[in-house]
């Protein structure tokens, strides 16, 4: 608007001068538009572009949840068999579940796949953070079952069974991994935090190891040492309090 009164105060010494102001007046103006105009139309694409935005976190929200809800009659079908398959309780699930979307992992291992029910509420989980799950199971059959139960869990593409023996795989891989769930041969978790300590671990990862309480003797040597590593945080958590985690966290600092 200023630019524009002052074009027209000062006086044209020739129509090439003056079509040159009146250009540049016009390009300060945007093609016409004042500077408070622009102003407006800026503070209204802003306020368009957060109303897109909130509604697509709405709509995501709301999918979360009925994703949620149409898993419901799948994990009480897999409830049903827990002491079959060796499943963790439901409350230990989602204690998982959290963990992964609290830290916000992207890359996670688990060590034990079973017919999937953990690995379920870990891909759940990564659905929000968009992450991958990598799980081990030496099972034939329980990988069939773990495929199977992912793929009716919709949650198929977030994850990638590998069958055999852990120890020959866990040292393949490529990580870093970001959280790692270890749950399946009781007493060997030292072996497995040898094979992913330093290299094939992201500095904050954080480590779970389920039957921590139940199994503490079975585990003990791996429970000394990682309670006593300098550069880790480790407690022992029961959401059933008669069985539970010892989760440890690789400090940043
Ligand atoms: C406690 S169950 C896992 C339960 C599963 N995490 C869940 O909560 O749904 C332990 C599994 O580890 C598997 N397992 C044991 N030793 C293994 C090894 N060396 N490599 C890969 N899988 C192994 C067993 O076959 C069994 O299915």
């Amino acid at each position: 608007m200023e630019q524009r009164a002052q074009i027209t105060r000062f006086p044209t010494a020739s129509k090439r001068r003056s079509h040159l102001r009146i250009f540049v007046g016009k390009s300060a103006c945007c093609g016409g538009l004042t500077m408070r105009r622009r102003e407006m139309l800026g503070m209204a694409l802003c306020v368009l572009g957060l109303s897109v935005a909130k509604k697509a976190i709405t709509q995501e929200k709301k999918a979360s949840r009925e994703r949620e809800r149409l898993l419901e009659p799948l994990l009480q079908q897999l409830e049903k068999m827990r002491g079959k398959y060796s499943n963790v309780p439901r409350s230990d699930g989602q204690l998982l579940n959290m963990l992964v979307k609290i830290s916000r992992a992207r890359n996670v291992l688990e060590v034990g796949t079973s017919n999937g029910y953990s690995a379920i509420w870990l891909c759940l989980a990564l659905e929000e953070t968009d992450g991958h799950l990598t799980t081990i199971e030496i099972n034939p059959e329980r990988v069939k079952l773990a495929e199977e139960n992912l793929k009716q869990a919709n949650l198929i593409h977030r994850a990638t069974i590998l069958e055999g023996d852990a120890h020959k795989i866990v040292p393949t891989l490529e990580g870093p991994f970001d959280f790692v769930f270890l749950d399946a041969d009781k007493g060997r978790e030292h072996d497995y935090f040898s094979y992913l300590y330093p290299k094939k671990l992201k500095r904050g990862a954080i480590i779970a190891v389920h039957n921590a309480i139940r199994m503490r003797q079975a585990m003990r040597q791996y429970l000394e040492m990682i309670t006593s590593h300098d550069e880790f945080d480790t407690v022992m958590v029961s959401t059933t309090l008669d069985d539970g985690f010892a989760i440890s966290y690789w400090r940043l600092v």
